[in-house]
């Protein structure tokens, strides 16, 4: 019987459409996935979608449809998402699926008939984008939420707490005596010392909103949806499922599978799983998760990703755009799992055209072409080795066993890295033993054999560690190579053989794995089209807003008495307007479409009370309004000629 693995995702909320986080996640979960298959492991991979709770109950309304039309149609994204990326989930478990709601509410009487749960009042704050609950103290400046910086709502009802206080010294002990149940370390002592301040009883329902489960023989109330959430972790096996007919138990995954090895999260929600999640395990009397490990956080150029901003990596355009694997590449390989990263699309384009392109793709095709060349595309028999060449097997077999641990670790920028020292090592070899050089003397023709079987059995041993990160150039290059497409062990020490490419099998097609990319060209495409979808999701995103609202910008014409161009800048002018009263400068990224000239002289709406910014060292007062377009043409509001500077716009 073989060893068993288990890995999950969170389950996503629907009020949100898939960005590049969860890609993220869901990536990363994949390829330990198909790592542990790929090395013999029995492997359950799960994910799905969390969609009952107030905010997404408001996101419907908003939309103007039900909740559960919502969650319909979001997770339709999510499946083509994940189906286009090729995620080898085993299950995709829906939180409104009657399978799941029926184990929820067990749980819920368990608990119950634990004595853990008790009837009450709650007061306190709630923040619903987090769904999280927070007192006073934990507040943060202005009452906003101490998580993600938004105003919470006084919330006073009655509610069901479950008693967490109670197995906090179990909790904290099993930390202890587990240093890698919370992953990596920096997050686990940000959680031991959230426990040592003291654990309080948990508010588990709510009877303000009712989209979510029902609480067992009380209606008015719904189980707070962390509850209802993380169950599925164990809904999905069939914890105590009772199928009909009544009485029978269909738990047979859940046995199997349980407890689950990890929980990949962000870091985000990692008290909720490494808290919540764990104490509720306990006082069900199940065995807790081996590991919950918390990755960081992508920021995009920079900065936040909101609607609001409009920098939301789309990861469909980001597919269409570079394909499958070179995203899954980029986002495994360019931060390390645990840190946080920033996303940009130049650095995609750079790690494409270096480490793919460049690095493994020229070691495939100029070492395959020669075989092609100069033995008929036959791979050569390996004859005499010489100590490059053992240096080539023995580095074969350490960069398995690097894998293997740095895989363990979810260090998946480790595992590249050394893979591409691999990549390196084999690129350098060929530059010593020049084959093109000993294909010209007949006598070297063995030593030219041995060279160019020992790169191609290089390349077959990249075609196993890629593989989980790479599945569809891991096939191709298999196929370049002559071999079979599908890659599984018995065990994770096979991965470390040698000389394991048949000598004279024939080599298929070569073709180019990675295409370079033509930098300015693709930063067109993206712009070109993020633009419109970014405009409509930022307008799409914000609420009405109150006449008192719109009164707070002073919107007022602009006499401009002097544009010039700002140095180094091919975006910025400088701006002298006239507000009415004095000269201020307005700094304005508009240099594509108007030059200086254009402005002088001309009146403009601009609002007056922005707080003021830097722009490549020059303080900007205020910012002049433009309809921009699709194609980043600006449209300035002109004012006609004579409107006196300082006027009032509303
Ligand atoms: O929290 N960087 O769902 P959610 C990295 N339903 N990862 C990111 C990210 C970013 N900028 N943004 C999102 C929920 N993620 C709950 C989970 S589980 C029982 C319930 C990823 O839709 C990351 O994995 O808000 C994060 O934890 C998750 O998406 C949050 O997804
Ligand atoms: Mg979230």
């Amino acid at each position: 019987m073989s060893e068993r693995f288990y890995i999950s995702t969170p389950i996503y909320y629907v009020n949100d459409v898939p960005h590049i986080g969860h890609t993220y996640t869901t990536i990363a979960a994949d390829t330990m996935a198909r790592y542990q298959r790929m090395c013999g492991k029995d492997t359950y991979f799960l994910t799905g979608t969390d969609e009952h709770g107030q905010k997404i109950e408001q996101a419907a309304q908003k939309r103007g449809m039900s909740p559960l039309q919502l969650a319909d149609e979001v997770v339709q994204r999510y499946h083509k998402l994940w189906s286009l990326i090729g995620i080898t989930n085993n299950d995709f478990i829906r939180t409104t699926e009657p399978r799941h709601k029926k184990i929820v509410q067990q749980v819920f009487q368990k608990l119950q008939a634990a004595g853990d749960i008790y009837a009450g009042d709650y007061e306190g704050w709630y923040c619903t984008p987090c769904e999280a609950f927070w007192t006073e103290s934990q507040l943060g400046e202005g009452g906003l939420c101490p998580d993600c910086g938004r105003p919470t709502a006084r919330m006073k009802e009655p509610t069901y707490f479950f008693r967490m206080s109670k197995y906090q010294d179990q909790l904290l002990a099993h930390i202890e005596a587990n240093p890698n149940f919370i992953m990596p370390e920096s997050r686990k002592n940000e959680i031991v010392s959230f426990i040592k301040e003291g654990l309080r009883d948990l508010s588990v329902s709510r009877t303000s909103f009712s989209w979510g489960v029902e609480v067992p023989n009380d209606p008015k109330h719904v189980i707070y949806v962390w509850i209802d959430a993380l169950t599925n972790y164990i809904s999905a096996l069939g914890y105590d499922a009772r199928i009909e007919p009544a009485g029978y138990v269909d738990d047979s995954l859940f046995k199997k599978y349980w407890p689950a090895d990890f929980h990949l999260v962000g870091k985000d929600i990692v008290r909720f799983h490494t808290v919540y999640w764990p104490t509720m395990l306990m006082a069900l009397g199940l065995p807790l998760p081996k590991h919950v490990f918390a990755h960081g956080w992508w920021t995009v150029e920079g900065q936040k990703m909101s609607k609001s901003l409009g920098n939301v990596v789309n990861p469909f355009q980001m597919i269409d755009t570079f394909g499958v694997d070179v995203v899954r590449y980029f986002l495994l390989r360019e931060v390390t799992f645990g840190l946080d990263g920033d996303f940009s699309y130049k650095a995609l384009i750079h790690r494409t055209n270096g480490d793919l392109a460049n690095d493994l793709g020229n070691l495939v095709t100029r070492s395959l072409g020669m075989i092609g060349r100069y033995f008929d595309g036959i791979v050569p028999p390996a004859d005499f080795c010489e100590q490059a060449d053992e240096d080539i097997q023995a580095l074969i077999i350490h960069t398995a066993n690097e894998y293997h641990k740095y895989f363990a670790e979810l260090a998946f920028n480790k595992v590249l890295a050394s893979v591409w020292a691999l990549v390196s090592a084999l690129n350098k070899y060929i530059d010593e033993m020049q084959p093109w050089a000993l294909a010209k003397d007949e006598s070297k023709r063995n030593r030219l054999g041995m060279v160019l079987y020992t790169v191609a059995d290089g390349l077959r041993a990249i075609s196993n560690f890629i593989a989980p990160f790479m599945p569809d150039s891991a096939k191709k290059l298999r196929a370049q190579l002559g071999m079979s497409t599908e890659i599984a062990f018995a065990d994770a020490v096979e991965l470390a053989n040698v000389n394991e490419l048949k000598a004279g099998s024939k080599l298929g097609e070569v073709v180019a794995l990675f295409p370079r990319l033509d930098e300015k060209e693709i930063m067109a495409k993206i712009q070109a089209e993020a633009a419109p979808v970014a405009d409509k999701a930022a307008k799409d995103e914000k609420p009405q807003i109150a006449f008192d609202d719109f009164a707070k910008v002073n919107l007022v014409a602009g006499f401009v008495e002097d544009a010039e161009r700002v140095p180094k800048s091919d975006k910025l002018l400088k701006l002298t307007v006239n507000d009415g009263k004095a000269k201020r400068i307005i700094v304005s990224g508009i240099a594509a479409t108007y030059a200086p000239e254009d402005l002088k002289g001309k009146t403009l709406a601009f609002v007056e009370n922005l707080k003021p910014v830097k722009l490549m060292g020059i303080q900007s007062n205020g910012m002049v309004l433009s309809a921009t377009d699709a194609a980043g043409k600006h449209n300035l509001l002109f004012l006609p000629d004579g409107v006196p500077a300082g006027t009032i716009i509303k």
